[in-house]
């Protein structure tokens, strides 16, 4: 039995143009700063594989996909983080602070998209089993005061290029996670952020 414990699982989660990111690398840093070992990563993404699938799941034209190939290419992406990076850092001790893992699927995918739900959490219990977040800190705005935040920062990728509706139904999506699971989401307004 290893006598080192576990380590913690952070996700952040929520729609465009929330500062997720800036958030996440924050929380990374005082973490950081009280001594614990921190392993800051993201989805789609977090290891050379999955980086290379996030690159196809996000260039391209919006209908490159239908949200059941993006469900695959999601969770094709996160076996490989879960298995090179994820698992093996929490193993060792260190806390995973995660921009984004399975709630994005469930929102984007599920209900942006359409991709049954029985698929998602088939893929979720095979893939990602028994390695939950122990915590996930979800960021919440007005789906038109997110999206313009995303179109000052750089190119659209495929999913912020989607029409309103669908990124309406996404956070509607998160919404219903963060409600249905209050043990481990927090559920945050980001227009101050
Ligand atoms: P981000 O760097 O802005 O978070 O970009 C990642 C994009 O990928 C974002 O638009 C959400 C999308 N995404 C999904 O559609 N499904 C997923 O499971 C994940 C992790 C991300």
């Amino acid at each position: 039995m290893s006598l080192v414990q576990r380590g913690r699982f952070i996700t952040f989660e929520g729609g465009e143009g929330t500062g997720k990111s800036t958030q996440a690398r924050l929380l990374a840093e005082r973490l950081s700063a009280t001594g614990l070992s921190v392993v800051s990563t993201r989805e789609p993404g977090g290891s050379p594989g999955a980086e290379a699938i996030r690159a196809l799941a996000l260039n391209g034209p919006a209908d490159r996909w239908s949200p059941v190939s993006e469900t695959l290419l999601m969770y094709a992406a996160r076996a490989d983080h879960l298995e090179r990076l994820i698992r093996p850092a929490l193993s060792e001790g260190s806390w995973v602070v995660c921009d984004r893992f399975y709630d994005s699927t469930r929102a984007y995918q599920g209900a942006g998209g359409g991709a049954p739900t029985k698929l998602i959490n088939l893929l979720q219990a095979e893939i990602a089993g028994a390695d939950r977040p122990d915590l996930t800190l979800m960021l919440d705005i007005e789906v038109e005061a997110g999206l313009a935040r995303a179109v000052g920062r750089d190119a659209l990728d495929r999913f912020e290029s989607m029409d309103l509706g669908f990124h309406e139904r996404l956070r509607d999506g998160f919404l219903a996670i963060a409600r249905s699971e209050p043990e481990r989401c927090v559920l945050l307004p980001a227009d101050g952020l």
